[in-house]
């Protein structure tokens, strides 16, 4: 596996694959890989010719300076990972060189950015993904884009964005992968002290609350957000956000009928988690001798389910 630095030399090594017809799959990350990524990266070695990861952790979609400072970089560790994983290339450009000097045009998708994480973190924080997005997409031009279920917002803004932008580009959408206690793998997890690590399986637990719940029959949206805040309390965290949306629209729902997504974004010791989850609705069953089912998931998201590695 290469590591590239510019542009020119990313272009330069990926022309004979596309003259050559052969499929590319990109995997846009932030470094510190962990097994979510590998995923990712894993999945496009199956599908696709050649896979270029990307390393770049993106100061545009940072809103807090002391959080962009405190990001893990660990590219050495990280290459190693991606080219085990299956990565051909590993696209880990300077900040300079994806935003030159002078730089002054962005990408912004309206109305889906106002919720969830766009209404906790502002405007600025899907305007530089999907501005960075975009310039990856047009750096190398793959014809897979992989992405993950764990930041369920942004496979829906950039799904938009590749609609909207005509981009030639197929979406990938891979599941969460979490630890064996339910934890989201997540970059940020490595800032957690062993005390807030414990804490942090909180978030897992209000998801799995809600889930239960609706498993149970329960289709009033405030009674599922009850039980996923009741099992919070022990941990004594409060959410930035904790919220059961249509899953296409981000909408608060008015009642569970269709499968719909529970997100929640909770500091953690000054770390600040997401996660989210597909809650479906039971259909009751008419006697208890038939068993009960529940609707599909929706395809704009989704991977089908979770893997505990
Ligand atoms: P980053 O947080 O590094 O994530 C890179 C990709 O890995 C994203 O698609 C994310 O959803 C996926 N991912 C993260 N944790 C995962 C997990 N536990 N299971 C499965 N997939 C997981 O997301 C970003 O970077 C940036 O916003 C980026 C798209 C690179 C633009 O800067």
């Amino acid at each position: 596996m290469r590591t590239l630095r510019t542009v020119a030399e990313l272009r330069t090594a990926l022309a004979p694959a596309r003259r050559a017809g052969r499929a590319i799959g990109l995997v846009p990350t932030m470094g510190a890989l962990h097994e979510g990524h590998l995923a990712l990266i894993r999945r496009a070695r199956e599908q696709c010719d050649l896979v270029v990861v990307t390393l770049f952790v993106n100061p545009a979609q940072f809103n807090e300076s002391s959080d962009l400072e405190r990001y893990p970089r660990r590219e050495r560790d990280d290459a190693g990972l991606a080219a085990e994983a299956g990565a051909d290339l590993l696209f880990a450009p300077a900040v300079d060189e994806v935003y030159p000097p002078g730089f002054a045009t962005t990408v912004e998708v309206l109305g889906l950015t106002d919720r969830l994480e766009g209404a906790a973190r502002g405007a600025s924080h899907f305007r530089g993904v999907t501005t960075v997005v975009t310039k990856l997409l047009c750096m190398a031009s793959p014809d897979v884009l992989y992405l993950g279920q764990k930041d369920a917002q942004q496979v829906l803004v950039i799904r938009r964005l590749v609609t909207d932008l005509n981009l030639a580009v197929a979406i990938e959408v891979q599941p969460t992968v979490r630890e064996r206690d339910g934890l989201a793998l997540s970059s940020r997890n490595a800032l957690l002290s062993p005390a807030a690590r414990e804490r942090a399986l909180a978030l897992h637990a209000a998801l799995r609350a809600a889930q239960e719940l609706a498993a149970a029959g329960e289709r009033t949206p405030q009674r599922l957000l009850d039980a996923a805040h009741a099992a919070l309390e022990p941990f004594a965290i409060t959410p930035e956000y904790l919220e059961l949306v249509d899953p296409e629209t981000l909408e608060p729902i008015a009642a569970l009928e269709q499968p719909a997504l529970l997100a929640i974004a909770a500091p953690i010791d000054g770390v600040r988690l997401i996660d989210n989850a597909i809650i479906q609705p039971t259909v009751q069953p008419l006697s208890q001798s038939l068993p009960a089912a529940s609707g599909p998931i929706p395809r704009s998201l989704l991977a089908a389910s979770d893997i505990h590695p």
